[in-house]
């Protein structure tokens, strides 16, 4: 197994934290991961929200238990004004955005940092608590944090799509 495989099958949905603090150094470097994903003719329009306040972080507490004891979470967004548009009409803003946070996700988990993908709630009301502007659009957040001394997979992590259900060869 090569070293990305071994990343991505080990990586896990973490939902326990412990207290210790993200160095500005490593949040640097998920967010760079974020910088240079693909995105449709290098449009660019993701946007992330850093939510690391006590003031922000209980906003999002009260929103959604999905946050978790995360010390930061991140909001991704996409610009409606500033995705590509397919000839269509498909905006790839959801695509671009759900690549970039992947791209930070894996990055995260490189540095030994866990998180975990979050859409389980009204993406209206979370655009309403943080006054988004109307162009743009909530994907998803993802709380990352060290994971805590307890922290494991649940068991939906090993329930894997065979290889023989995901591909079809044509
Ligand atoms: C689009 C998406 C939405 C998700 N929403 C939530 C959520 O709201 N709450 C949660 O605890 N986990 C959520 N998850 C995590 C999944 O439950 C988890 O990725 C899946 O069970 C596989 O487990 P693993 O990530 O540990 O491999 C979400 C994952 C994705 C990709």
């Amino acid at each position: 197994m090569n070293d990305f495989l071994k990343l991505a099958c080990e990586r896990y949905s973490v939902r326990q934290y412990s207290n210790k603090p993200i160095e500005d150094e490593k949040l640097e470097k998920i967010l760079k991961a974020g910088q240079v994903a693909p995105t449709a003719a290098n449009r660019q329009p993701q946007r992330v929200f850093v939510i690391k306040s006590e003031e922000s972080l209980e906003k999002l507490r009260f929103f959604t238990p999905f946050c978790y004891n995360a010390p930061i979470v991140l909001m991704m967004c996409y610009d409606r004004n500033v995705s590509g548009k397919a000839i269509d009409g498909h905006d790839s803003g959801i695509v671009d955005a759900t690549i970039a946070l992947t791209h930070m996700m894996l990055e995260a988990y490189d540095l030994g940092i866990g998180s975990v993908w979050v859409r389980g709630y009204d993406s209206r009301i979370l655009e309403r608590i943080f006054n988004l502007p109307e162009n743009l659009v909530s994907v998803a957040l993802l709380p990352i944090g060290y994971p805590s001394q307890n922290s494991k997979p649940i068991q939906l992590h090993y329930n894997n799509i065979s290889i023989e259900d995901m591909v079809t060869y044509l």
